[in-house]
């Protein structure tokens, strides 16, 4: 199964009741394994827990730390990019080259690096002097 396979599986999964809006993300890591992440809302929180963030979790609890390159999937007709929160935990676990492919339902899909997406990004190094 591809990544783009395995981030539109997961997607179906998604729990959205709020926005209804659904998304899928699917993480090959640097070991070789496949992690997903679906978003999933609350009455709380609406916005709830996005897609990469879950993707992100499981590949952590499954014991890797470095993403190799994210597929992002929704029904949106212009290939949805990751939230603010999400660029940062991405640069978190990503080389600035990883490559984050957003993709819609329809095939449209645009690719873009961590470091395109997160330009100026706060790092560890703006805390040398702390
Ligand atoms: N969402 C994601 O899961 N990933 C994105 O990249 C953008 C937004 C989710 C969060 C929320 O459940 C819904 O989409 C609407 O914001």
């Amino acid at each position: 199964m591809s990544l783009l396979e395995a981030a539109l599986a997961v997607q179906k999964n998604a729990y959205a009741p709020y926005s209804k809006f659904r998304v899928g993300a699917a993480i090959r890591s640097g070991s070789g394994a496949v992690y997903r992440g679906c978003n999933v809302e609350n009455v709380a929180y609406p916005e709830g827990t996005c897609a990469e963030a879950g993707a992100i979790a499981a590949m952590i609890a499954g014991g890797d730390t470095a993403i190799a390159e994210i597929v992002v999937v929704a029904d949106s007709a212009e290939p949805t990019t990751p939230c603010g929160g999400c660029r940062q935990k991405l640069k978190e676990f990503a080389a600035p080259e990883v490559k984050v492919i957003m993709a819609t339902l329809d095939g449209a899909s645009l690719t873009m690096t961590v470091a395109d997406l997160l330009p100026g990004a706060f790092s560890a190094s703006h805390m040398d002097r702390a």
